[in-house]
């Protein structure tokens, strides 16, 4: 803990998004737990999370770049940080991928995992000999429900939060010796630029080595479903930054926490039929043979989650 008593609370990936939600979140917390140190790796791109920190800026949370993907980006910050002292680390940087894999070079999927799985753990391990030290410590991830069940078309991304999951299971068993906690943060689909920054990438694709068949697939069955999920059941940043901040007020906290309930089911799947075959063929009928289901589910979803819906049945 830092000086006043306040915990010292490092979140990576603070230009936009989630991070910038949790960093903000925190620092306006109203009983001043937090000193927030919010990074990111373009400084140039610092304007939105100052204008929402407000007041907050230089009091309770303050800039640093840092680069995810860099061992000397990752020393440099942590050495100006309180000599590397965090008590609290929230991985947040990450890059999502979509498409046909014929269309993505093996340096394309490894961009991926550079920053969502090595970058996560260059950070971790670089704050882990202090903590260890210390005996006290939360290392916090923004994991995804992707992480738990795969997604047609997001194999790579998929693979990469399915990695940082297995270390991060491993690791938390180790560390519980240590007194330092792991939490993995699950969230479904969240309406941030992520969405927006994957469908201009594939906007400038046009598929090369894929054949017609599955290009089709992708963007006639596969895009449109997914704009629909997002529109439906996505969840705004807020919302998961409360969810996050509220496992790291625990004394004890959580090793996982899905952020979204109307996701919980489909993650659910796997445990409930030991095959397998239960969520891969869900899937692929929800996709491929019942595309009119598909879309009523989500139109009753809709309905469920419309806040004049809400309204009528929460008790007054
Ligand atoms: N949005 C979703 O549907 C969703 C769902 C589940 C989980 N998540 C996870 O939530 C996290 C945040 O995503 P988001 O939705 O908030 O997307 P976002 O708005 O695109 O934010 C991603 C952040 O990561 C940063 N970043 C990327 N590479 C980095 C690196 N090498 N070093 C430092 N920062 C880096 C980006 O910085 P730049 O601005 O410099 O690129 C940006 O600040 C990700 O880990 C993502 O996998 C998102």
């Amino acid at each position: 803990m830092s000086g006043s008593g306040q915990k010292t609370v490092l979140v990576t990936g603070c230009s936009s998004g989630i991070g910038l939600k949790i960093a903000v979140q925190l620092a306006k917390d109203p009983q001043r737990q937090y000193q927030v140190i919010a990074t990111m790796r373009d400084l140039g791109k610092k304007g939105p999370l100052e204008e929402a920190a407000g007041v907050c800026l230089g009091s309770t949370l303050t800039v640093a770049q840092l680069d995810i993907c860099s061992d000397e980006s990752v020393a440099r910050c942590l050495s100006a940080v309180l000599q590397g002292r965090v008590d609290v680390v929230v991985n947040n940087a990450g890059l999502g991928q979509i498409g046909p894999i014929e269309s993505l070079t093996i340096d394309d999927m490894r961009k991926v995992f550079e920053t969502n799985f090595f970058g996560t753990v260059r950070v971790i391990k670089a704050l882990l000999p202090d903590m260890k030290r210390r005996r006290c410590g939360h290392i916090v991830v923004i994991s995804s429900v992707m992480g738990l069940q795969g997604v047609v078309f997001n194999d790579v991304y998929a693979a990469s939060k399915f990695a940082i999951e297995g270390f991060c299971e491993s690791l938390a068993v180790q560390l519980l010796k240590f007194n330092i906690f792991v939490s993995m943060v699950e969230p479904g689909p969240v309406n941030t630029e992520f969405e927006a920054k994957l469908m201009e990438e594939v906007s400038r694709s046009d598929f090369p080595g894929t054949d017609a068949e599955t290009q089709s697939y992708f963007k006639d069955t596969y895009l449109p479903a997914s704009r629909e999920i997002f529109a439906t059941i996505g969840q705004s940043p807020e919302t998961v930054a409360k969810v996050t901040a509220d496992i790291i007020s625990m004394e004890r906290p959580d090793f996982r926490r899905q952020t979204n309930p109307f996701y919980t089911p489909l993650t659910a799947l796997k445990y409930a039929d030991k095959t397998g075959n239960l969520s891969v063929r869900t899937f692929y009928n929800l996709l491929f043979r019942h595309g009119m289901l598909f879309h009523l589910s989500l139109g009753f979803l809709k309905c469920l989650t419309c806040s004049c819906f809400r309204g009528r049945i929460s008790p007054t």
